[in-house]
């Protein structure tokens, strides 16, 4: 087993869970942001943390000469599998016309007429770029298929990408929207997502999620969705409260999902809702890193690129953070409402425009991100974590708001590593 030391570290933010205190849930203490630090990984883990002038002999050295290193960014949504573009969309947008859910349904077109062989190098060139803006977990999801046949292709895509290391996660989202062939025949196409379809895709995904918004599913029918996920043993997610209160928020608290993501249009009971599963304990998950898809909080997932990309009303993640809620921040990369993978860009918006503090940021791309996967292996470097460091150019973490849009990121490490 080799070992590398990492030095040079001028602020290194290990967010350990360990050094969580238990009096401020959600805050960031002093001792999880070291200052002239090293590391050391062992075997693709963090092996070693602390004063660089205590530093351990390794094996290789590498030095950082006085720059920051975070946690690589915990990516909790995005939409990777898909071709086609939908460029004069977003046009049509700036000019003034709103989203709609079903601009959905020209990449469904464009996704099932495309080979396989062409969406897998489409997907591993969009986790090359997320990688390259600092993303070392990402969870990604089907949904532009729509049929038996091209959501199993997707959820298979997935699951050997994962096998392969490449990608973190993998979501079913057969609820997506009910497809043309579908029209007016809604409750049998909901037959279809929680019958045989999720029969023929759960063996290769861990999660299932629902958009549950006017134009797309209404709460009975991503209910239904939900409950039929669960009893095959998924985990939970919701789209939800995105272009309206949709109920998605209230359904995602009431039936535990993990995550409930947009959440733009939260009412005070929403935001109560949220906040009263942040009390809720985890359990373990059964396999190493895991936590049970089914305890925990639901994490409000705020999604600042899409809610530029389509201008919509800013999801209030202040607000969320004030009332308790757990949070984070995900990239939510897809054609329709945010063809972007930059976590940094992410993070620089909610500090900019959401008033939260670079902490609280740097903290939801990470270790909230985890959280709503589930995860305690990933969004720190807390002793044993994977080594997933994201190097900046940069002497200090804050100079992504500082600094909005400067290509800061320096290196990305994913289990020990160098990716980019
Ligand atoms: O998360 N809201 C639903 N799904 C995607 C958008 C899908 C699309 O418009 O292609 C999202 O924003």
């Amino acid at each position: 087993m080799t070992s590398t030391l990492i030095s040079g570290i001028s602020e290194l933010w290990t967010l350990d869970p360990a050094l969580d205190d238990p009096a401020r849930p959600g805050g960031t203490t002093e001792e999880q942001v070291q200052r002239e630090a090293a590391l050391v990984i062992e075997d693709g883990r963090i092996a070693w943390t602390g004063p660089a002038t205590r530093a351990p002999a390794a094996d290789d050295t590498v030095d950082l000469d006085g720059r920051a290193v975070l946690p690589g960014w915990v990516d909790s949504h995005s939409h990777l599998v898909f071709d086609g573009d939908r460029a004069a969309e977003f046009e049509a947008r700036m000019a003034g016309q709103s989203y709609s859910a079903g601009g959905i349904s020209v990449t469904t077109d464009a996704t099932r007429s495309a080979s396989e062989e062409h969406l897998r190098e489409l997907v591993r060139g969009r986790i090359a770029e997320a990688v390259a803006g600092g993303t070392t977990t990402l969870e990604t999801k089907t949904g532009y298929g729509l049929t038996v046949e091209h959501e199993l292709q997707a959820a298979l895509l997935l699951s050997s990408l994962i096998a392969d290391g490449e990608l973190d996660e993998a979501t079913y989202l057969g609820a997506h929207l009910v497809p043309r062939e579908f029209t007016d025949r809604a409750e049998e196409y909901v037959d279809l997502v929680s019958g045989e379809m999720l029969a023929a895709v759960a063996p290769h995904v861990r999660w299932i999620d629902v958009f549950c918004e006017q134009g797309a599913f209404d709460p009975e029918q991503s209910e239904r969705v939900l409950r039929a996920g669960a009893a095959a043993s998924l985990g939970l997610r919701v789209h939800g409260n995105q272009l309206g209160r949709s109920g998605g928020v209230e359904l995602a608290a009431e039936l535990g999902a993990a995550s409930v993501d947009h959440v733009n249009h939260l009412g005070a009971s929403d935001i109560e809702a949220l906040a009263a599963t942040a009390a809720r304990p985890t359990a373990p998950g059964g396999a190493p890193g895991r936590l049970a898809v089914d305890a925990g909080p639901t994490v409000a997932t705020v999604l600042p690129a899409c809610d530029l990309s389509t201008r919509a009303p800013l999801a209030p993640a202040r607000e969320l953070l004030d009332a308790g809620a757990a949070i984070a921040i995900a990239s939510n990369c897809n054609p329709g409402t945010s063809f972007t993978s930059a976590m940094s860009f992410c993070v620089t918006t909610a500090v900019l425009q959401m008033h939260l503090s670079l902490a609280e940021a740097v903290r939801a791309a990470t270790r909230g991100g985890a959280l709503a996967l589930r995860r305690t292996d990933v969004g720190h470097l807390g002793i044993g974590a994977r080594a997933d460091l994201h190097v900046l150019d940069a002497p200090a973490a804050v100079h992504l708001a500082y600094r909005p849009g400067m290509p800061l990121t320096h290196q990305v490490w994913r289990s020990g590593r160098r990716r980019a």
